[in-house]
């Protein structure tokens, strides 16, 4: 799977896309991930990308023509399944986005900054508006580094157990039950028996009614 991300800031994306399970998924082939700096793109020798907002008011527009000159040249080298725009005003990250896009060839995902990009981008280019959470970030390169972390470890292949994807929280619409690992006993607190039990069929219960009662008692929204 291949994504391109256009942003005004590609230095915050480079931590988060430089270490642990993406740089892994990177390295093995199983993903390709670019950043695209959109003042490649600028206007003019200033480096040019935004403008004023007609009508006035405080805060920075990016320019239609960087954007769509930057969308265009990634167009003319491959189709892409869908361009996601990162911003408050879209339809709320979750796991079940995450998985439906994992699914995906190639994908751009735009990042928003300042007050935003110019409508006629979002009218003539982005297929999915993206938020990731009722909050306002000052840019959508963290929102982007979440959608794309969040969707490579979904990829086939690049989890080294399999397993794992499908027991994390919400993957089948309940949250994780709790987990542990030695000692058996920290300061008085119990790890329960019947996980050292070696008894699989009935650890696997345990767990599927811990995952319930949590989800129960922390998300009961996601039971509806
Ligand atoms: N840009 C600013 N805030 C954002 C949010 N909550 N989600 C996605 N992109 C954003």
């Amino acid at each position: 799977m291949r994504i391109d991300i256009i942003t005004v800031q590609p230095a915050l994306l480079e931590s988060p896309l430089g270490h642990s399970m993406v740089k892994r998924a990177i390295d093995k082939g199983f993903a390709d991930i670019n950043v695209i700096n959109l003042r490649d793109y600028a206007l003019n020798r200033y480096g040019q990308i935004d403008d004023y907002q007609f009508g006035g008011g405080a805060g920075m527009v990016l320019m239609c023509e960087p954007l769509a000159n930057a969308i265009d040249d990634l167009k003319a080298q491959r189709n892409y399944d869908d361009i996601i725009y990162t911003t408050p005003d879209g339809d709320v990250w979750n796991q079940k986005l995450a998985n439906a896009f994992s699914l995906k060839e190639n994908i751009i995902i735009l990042c928003g900054h300042y007050k935003g990009i110019d409508e006629r981008i979002r009218k003539l280019y982005v297929t999915k508006e993206i938020s990731i959470g009722d909050f306002v970030l000052t840019g959508g390169e963290l929102a982007a580094a979440i959608i794309a972390d969040s969707i490579v470890r979904l990829i086939p292949g690049v989890l080294g157990n399999e397993e794992s994807a499908l027991s994390d929280s919400f993957q089948d619409g309940l949250l994780a039950p709790p987990v542990y690992t030695r000692p058996a006993d920290f300061r008085g607190l119990k790890v329960p028996d019947i996980l050292l039990s070696g008894h699989t069929k009935n650890i696997e219960e345990w767990r599927l009614e811990q995952a319930e009662l949590r989800t129960q008692e922390r998300r009961p929204d996601l039971l509806k």
